[in-house]
């Protein structure tokens, strides 16, 4: 897809991204990089971050690569340290990493529903937590990626539906609270996106025809759709934009798309 935006309007800024080695929200770091911006990504194996660095460097652009299991609080302040002690700042924040799987409730243990909220709703409070004074010092931005599963009901998510809900949570309480230092803290919630592992994990080939004729845009979602929003979102576009979760999904969730 051609480029929406002005090449530069993240000229200079630093974003931390994690999950931002694959999925939707590598392709949000890239696109980060690509207007002007320098990553630092992070995941819980380096070994997930490496092709991307490998291709944000070869079109010239700058990431660093961090491991961390956003579940465990010290190793995100580690993280948010070294991107500091790298970069001399941290300017957006990105709240990618996610944990999923399909699974009824009645078959699902309490750890499988605890891993889930641990890794997206946990992880994601750690990580705005440990990067605030840093934010507070840039006035800079959070974005977090949530999801439409909980809006209306998802069978088999709902542990991602908790999850996701508890995100939606921090992204208002947060804008609240340290919108008044200067920070903004905004979300996306992605509708089915085709180029991603997890549609090609969760979604069977005939539940994927059957779902489209309920998508009121007519097409799946691209990962460069949640790109383009999270550009909109973190750039000086959406200054007065403070604690919204932004739905990026053609309309589905207003029909309701759930097969299950
Ligand atoms: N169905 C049901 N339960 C599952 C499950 C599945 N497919 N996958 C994990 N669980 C349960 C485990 O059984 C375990 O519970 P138990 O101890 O009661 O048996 C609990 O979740 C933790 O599992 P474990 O594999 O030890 O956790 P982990 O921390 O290593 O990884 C995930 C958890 C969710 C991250 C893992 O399933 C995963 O790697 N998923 C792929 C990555 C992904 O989905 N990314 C996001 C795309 S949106």
């Amino acid at each position: 897809m051609d480029k929406i935006f002005a090449d530069n309007i993240l000229q200079g800024k630093v974003a931390f991204v994690t999950g931002g080695g694959t999925g939707i929200t590598g392709g949000v770091a890239r696109a980060f990089a690509e207007h002007g911006a320098k990553l630092a990504i992070v995941s819980r194996k380096i070994e997930n971050l490496e092709a991307m660095k490998a291709e944000v460097e070869a079109f010239g652009g700058e990431c660093f690569t961090v491991a961390a299991d956003v579940r465990e609080y010290e190793a995100v302040e580690n993280a948010i340290k070294q991107t500091v002690d790298h970069y001399g700042k941290i300017d957006i924040v990105v709240n990618g990493a996610a944990g999923n799987f399909l699974c009824a409730a009645d078959q699902l243990s309490p750890n499988g529903f605890g891993t889930v909220v641990d890794i997206d709703t946990k992880g994601t409070f750690n990580v705005c937590r440990a990067s605030f004074e840093a934010l507070k010092e840039s006035k800079g931005q959070i974005l977090n990626i949530s999801a439409t599963l909980h809006y209306l009901a998802t069978p088999m998510q709902i542990h991602v539906s908790a999850a996701k809900a508890g995100v939606d949570a921090i992204t208002r309480n947060l804008s609240v609270e340290w919108g008044r230092h200067g920070i903004r803290v905004n979300g996306i919630a992605p509708g089915p996106i085709e180029d991603t592992e997890g549609m090609k994990r969760l979604l069977m080939p005939e539940l994927k025809d059957k779902l489209v004729k309920k998508i009121p845009i007519g097409r799946f979602g691209r990962i460069a759709d949640i790109e383009n929003a999270a550009l909109f979102l973190t750039s000086d576009a959406a200054s007065y934009v403070n604690g919204v979760t932004l739905v990026v999904d053609g309309g589905s969730w207003l029909l309701g798309t759930s097969l299950m």
